[in-house]
């Protein structure tokens, strides 16, 4: 029994989730009826107006903000950007220290700024180099440092990223793109001054998220023209979209209370001990404790990733090689090789993760079928690794 409408097991949920039934049920009012725009002084603005202000509570919610401290923007994307912009802007001389592992999000962001960056050590465990990192802050003009990694699901010690950032005065962003709804965040424990989120990471729409920006933060707007939200982000609201975010932050929130991410990280641990069980060979990347519920990073000795992936698609499984975001790139991920995972086992490395919608014998199944599919590859491979890569991050 397959629970996605496709017929599909799909396991690529750190690339998107599939929206929730209720999450599309709220939207759907704000794409039909609900036009008006929300900065109009009319009771269809007023009412749209009304609908944003109770999904910035209910995104406030899921991360333990003030609602007032939610910027909502077109996505994960927008809202790095904005940060890092924003503390290029406001930060005096000095690098921008952000951690090997981060996404292209944050890398590419950095490395158009004219300024130099370092970029923080992890080690074989995926796990930022605390020490390092604070020796690396001696020039810092700030700071970003991912919540959990995107490949391997990784944790990342944001909590002490930012005390350290914070004695020395540095602005600290985290993207929690992949953390937000898989595990509990509390911007006020942690220490950040911002935080990305994206809602389709979290059974929400594409194409909209969030910025957390701190009360009190100095900040430059990087979109300007209309003032909307507060001037932090000027641009009409997509309203549908923000409602859809509102509402899975607010599924997501009950879901993880009720204890969630244990009932994920069971399907994801069953999935991992039977391919372990019945295959030799099998590396599992990243620290295993700290690490999302819901991901799971193997290499497979003698085979490759794209042959892996076209048998697994052929059998209706749909996960993928490192991250969806930047498939066809024929080389191992920035962040294997920031781990030293060696070129051929990085090469032979898939990511599996689930979400809620998942099942107990989904994973199963899919434990099964990435079996055979190795066992296929192996034998027609051999030892070796063969030439074809499809390389992501
Ligand atoms: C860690 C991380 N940051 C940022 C992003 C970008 O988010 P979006 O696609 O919503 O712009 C992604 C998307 O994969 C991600 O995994």
């Amino acid at each position: 029994m397959r629970a996605d409408a496709w017929g599909v097991i799909y396991l690529d949920c750190n690339a998107t989730t599939p929206i929730l039934p209720e999450v599309l049920e709220a939207m759907l009012p704000w794409l039909k009826d609900g036009y008006g725009n929300p900065s109009g002084s009319h009771a269809l603005g007023r009412r749209a107006r009304g609908a944003i202000d109770v999904a910035r509570e209910q995104v406030a919610g899921l991360i333990g903000a003030k609602p007032d401290e939610v910027v909502f923007t077109s996505g994960g994307t927008e809202s790095v950007n904005t940060a890092l912009h924003c503390f290029d802007r406001l930060a005096g001389s000095g690098r921008a220290v952000v951690s090997a592992i981060e996404h292209s999000a944050v890398l590419r962001t950095v490395e158009s700024l004219e300024r130099e960056v370092w970029l923080a050590p992890v080690g074989a465990d995926g796990v930022l180099d605390l020490e390092r990192f604070e020796a690396g802050l001696a020039g810092a003009a700030f700071v970003s440092v991912m919540t959990a990694n995107n490949e391997t699901g990784v944790l990342q010690p944001v909590a002490e990223v930012a005390r350290l950032g914070r004695e020395r005065g540095l602005a600290v962003h985290t993207d929690a793109v992949q953390a937000a709804g898989k595990v509990a965040i509390d911007v006020r424990e942690t220490g950040v001054d911002t935080l990305s989120l994206s809602a389709h990471k979290f059974h929400g729409p594409k194409g909209v998220g969030a910025l957390f920006v701190r009360k009190g933060l100095r900040f430059e707007p990087l979109l300007r023209g209309g003032g909307q939200e507060r001037g932090l982000r000027s641009g009409t609201e997509n309203t549908a979209g923000i409602v859809g975010m509102g509402a899975a932050a607010e599924a997501a929130r009950k879901f993880l209370a009720d204890g969630g991410g244990g009932r994920i990280a069971e399907m994801r641990d069953a999935f991992e001990k039977r391919v372990m069980a019945s295959l030799s060979g099998v590396v599992a990347n990243g620290d295993p404790a700290k690490r999302l519920p819901n991901t799971s990073h193997l290499s497979f000795d003698g085979c490759d990733s794209a042959g892996l992936l076209v048998l697994l698609d052929d059998a209706g499984v749909a996960c993928s090689a490192g991250s969806a975001c930047m498939a066809g790139k024929s080389k191992p991920s920035h962040v294997q090789l920031a781990m030293g995972i060696p070129g051929k086992r990085a090469r032979s490395s898939l990511r599996v993760s689930f979400s809620r919608l998942n099942t107990l014998a989904e994973a199963e199944e899919a434990a099964g079928l990435v079996v055979r599919a190795v066992e296929k590859l192996r034998s027609v491979q051999g030892p070796g690794v063969g030439p074809v890569v499809v390389y992501t991050s």
